[in-house]
């Protein structure tokens, strides 16, 4: 019988990505998700759309914070390996909206893992973030202390991290913790600088930037995570592995010189004040990726950036009524 996965999170950017991967390599996959509104639902219901049409997806809808749900699901679906990508993502919203990341990604890990340590899969991937590196200079590595979160959002995935040392400790499970670094591509996070920019140059709106534009991010091409994130699924114990870029970070202003290259129209700029919270530069330190997963990115931002337009140039249509 061929492989069982469980992808939470499976209508998000890189949970549907993900699940598309490992459909393609034969495995089975149960997706779960709440398609809650943190952006429109439309794109959800989009990447869902995708995966619905091919052979050996599942899909339930479920709210991985209510844990009798949870213990129901584990109860019903036997699987082999969590991906666990489900959270409320993003910086400056959890500054107005900390509950619900408590909820969802505090809350919403312990449920998985008790999940995990009563029914069966030994093996989980788990999403963190780069964000818990703010204050510190880049590149980033694993071994830096991040124990001052200076975001509710990061505070949450610091939080998820130590809840899953404690389970691996406790219970045996075998769990891989990813700190993704700015992920971009086709169909990603519309609350995101790439999408963005991509959409406002298309459309002739001006770009509002937080700060003056030279902040730079380590950005990640998905297919790259992608790739970085099924390579976790190796037993390794308890790990925290940066997926970041690992090249040289690319500023906001350099990336939006590249989009308008790709979509040949100029962009209007407007710059608003810097946001409480937000990390100046990251980049990553991805030595231990390359040593545990033998993992590096493969796409360059301009390759990244080329996809990511003719994605949106295919679907204008429907995208240009999304509200960002
Ligand atoms: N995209 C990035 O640049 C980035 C960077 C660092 C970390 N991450 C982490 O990677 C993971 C995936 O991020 P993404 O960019 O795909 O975000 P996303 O918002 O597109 O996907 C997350 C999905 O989780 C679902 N979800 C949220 N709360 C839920 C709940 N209570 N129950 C069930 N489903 C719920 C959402 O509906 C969404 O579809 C997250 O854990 C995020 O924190 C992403």
């Amino acid at each position: 019988m061929s492989k069982a996965v469980l992808v939470t999170g499976a209508a998000g950017f890189i949970g549907a990505a993900v699940s598309k991967h490992l459909l393609a390599e034969g495995c089975r996959v149960f997706g779960v998700d709440n398609l809650n509104d943190y952006y429109d639902i439309r794109l959800k219901l989009h990447r869902l759309d995708e995966l619905r049409g091919q052979e050996g997806f599942t899909f339930d809808a479920l709210d991985i914070a209510d844990a009798d749900a949870v213990k129901r699901y584990f109860e019903k679906r036997k699987v082999d390996v969590v991906y666990h990508l489900a959270a409320r993502a993003g910086v400056r919203y959890s500054i107005d909206h900390p509950y619900v990341y408590q909820t969802a990604n505090v809350i919403g890990t312990l449920n998985v893992l008790e999940g995990m340590r009563y029914h069966g899969p030994r093996k989980g991937v788990l999403a963190s973030s780069s964000s818990l590196y703010a204050g510190h200079d880049a590149p980033f590595e694993e071994k830096m202390v991040v124990d001052f979160p200076v975001s509710p959002y990061a505070a949450s995935k610091k939080s998820m991290e130590v809840l899953a040392h404690s389970y691996h400790c406790l219970h045996d499970l075998d769990l891989s913790i990813l700190r993704y670094f700015t992920v971009y591509g086709p169909a990603g996070r519309p609350d995101m600088s790439p999408y963005r920019f991509t959409k406002w140059i298309a459309e002739g709106t001006p770009i509002q930037i937080y700060g003056d534009g030279t902040q730079s991010r380590d950005f990640t091409f998905i297919a790259d995570v992608v790739s970085g994130t099924v390579a976790a699924q190796k037993p390794l114990g308890y790990e925290i592995i940066n997926i970041g870029g690992g090249t040289r970070p690319t500023s906001l202003l350099e990336m939006i010189a590249i989009l308008e290259e790709h979509l040949g129209k100029k962009a209007s700029l407007e710059f608003l004040p810097e946001c409480t919270g937000d990390v100046k530069h990251t980049g990553s330190s991805i030595a231990k990726a390359k040593n545990l997963l033998d993992w590096e990115p493969q796409t360059a931002i301009r390759q990244g950036l080329e996809a990511t337009v003719a994605w949106y140039q295919a679907n204008a249509a429907w995208l240009r009524h999304l509200p960002v």
